[in-house]
């Protein structure tokens, strides 16, 4: 059947492979050879001028990759605000606000409060979500499902890519709608969404992450950075790696890193930094002679065509080059397979981490 683990080790390392068709499957529910469907698919954003991205965990690291998309491409203001903060706070809701719920459950407590509160209101609402039928699915106006199948690993990773993925779309969208988008991006977007799944499988095979797993060894603490796309990403990394091998770690913008967890960084501190965009890798790149000026191992992550050898360089892997839009689909891979290979190696629960639910309906 589907649900059993098909011969890997446990559902997590599973659903990590299952992620190309995963994405495949969810990209064709939208499209085909043009972004011409998504016209009856998505809402319109025509009076939109604000959009709050809400979500738990993962799907709000998803969130606030949308964030810098939907700013930077769509030239439209938002935030991103986890749900248990946002229902609480007090939000400036009005007629053109748009309200976007990220959820792979549909069911979790405080992304459905704050999808009530807005429905109560009136405010227009958008749920991302991977179950049908769910409650956040069936409540919201607009419902554009992740086709990531079921998901069992505690630990999100299959729903985490295919909500970036149609996010990604509902961002290309807006920026068609907006007359953001040249014909030229478009032809490139496509290009790339259909090489996309091959690409990932690439990844996933890619084997030099279990020599950063060599590297971080025994380490108590961890670092991530990055900046801007790389920096969310850099928390969705931290998150899992915490989550599943119980590694403390932190994940900080890269150039915030010397107002204060600097302090941290020891003779062998693992500091892994991720770079994707070409305008911010000098700045990265700066980052890490800092932390490397005070001993840490260094491990990169970097988009192919960005590389340039680093004295000091502890291990690096790259990442295939596509539309900047698109490369946050493929990013979290390597961060993903190296809390698998460290909660291995220390024999945690694969699927079921303690203290953690997949389902969280408690607020
Ligand atoms: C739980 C899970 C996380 C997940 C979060 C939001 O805490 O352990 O992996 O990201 O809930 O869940 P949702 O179903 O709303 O995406």
């Amino acid at each position: 059947s589907g649900l059993d683990k098909n011969g890997f080790d446990s559902y997590l390392l599973k659903e990590i492979h299952e992620q190309p068709l995963a994405i495949k499957r969810t990209l064709a529910a939208y499209m085909n050879e043009s972004f011409d469907d998504f016209e009856t698919l998505m809402p319109d954003l025509t009076t939109v001028d604000f959009i709050y991205f809400v979500a738990c965990g993962s799907a709000c690291h998803a969130g606030m990759l949308a964030k810098h998309w939907f700013e930077k491409l769509a030239h439209i203001r938002c935030a991103c605000e986890c749900a248990s903060e946002f229902r609480y706070g007090n939000p400036p809701l009005d007629q053109n606000t748009l309200v976007v719920l990220i959820s792979q459950s549909g069911e979790t407590a405080d992304t459905l409060a704050a999808l009530r509160m807005c429905r109560k209101k009136g405010i227009k609402t958008v749920a991302i979500v991977n179950v049908e039928g769910s409650s956040i699915a069936k409540e919201a106006d607009v419902y554009l499902p992740t086709l990531a199948g079921i998901e069992v690993s505690v630990a999100t990773t299959k729903a985490y890519t295919c909500q970036v993925a149609v996010l990604t779309l509902f961002c290309i969208h807006a920026a068609i709608q907006r007359h953001q988008l040249p014909i030229k991006d478009q032809k490139q977007l496509l290009a790339d969404l259909n090489r996309l799944p091959a690409l990932m499988a690439d990844l996933i095979r890619n084997d030099t992450i279990s020599q950063f797993a060599d590297q971080i060894g025994d380490a108590h603490n961890v670092f991530f950075i990055g900046r801007g796309l790389d920096y969310a990403q850099s928390l969705e990394g931290s998150l899992k790696l915490k989550e599943i091998s119980y590694i403390h770690s932190e994940a900080y913008a890269a150039g915030e890193l010397k107002h204060g967890t600097i302090s941290l960084i020891e003779a062998g501190t693992p500091v892994l930094a991720l770079i994707s965009d070409a305008a911010l890798a000098a700045k990265t790149f700066s980052n890490m002679a800092e932390v490397k000026a005070r001993g840490a191992k260094l491990l990169l992550v970097i988009r192919e065509d960005l590389y340039q050898h680093q004295t000091g360089m502890d291990t690096h892997l790259k990442l295939p080059k596509v539309h900047p839009l698109l490369q946050g689909i493929i990013s979290i891979i390597p961060y993903q397979l190296l809390a698998y290979h460290l909660a291995k190696r220390h024999g945690c629960d694969l699927d079921q981490p303690r203290n953690l639910a997949k389902s969280v309906t408690v607020e």
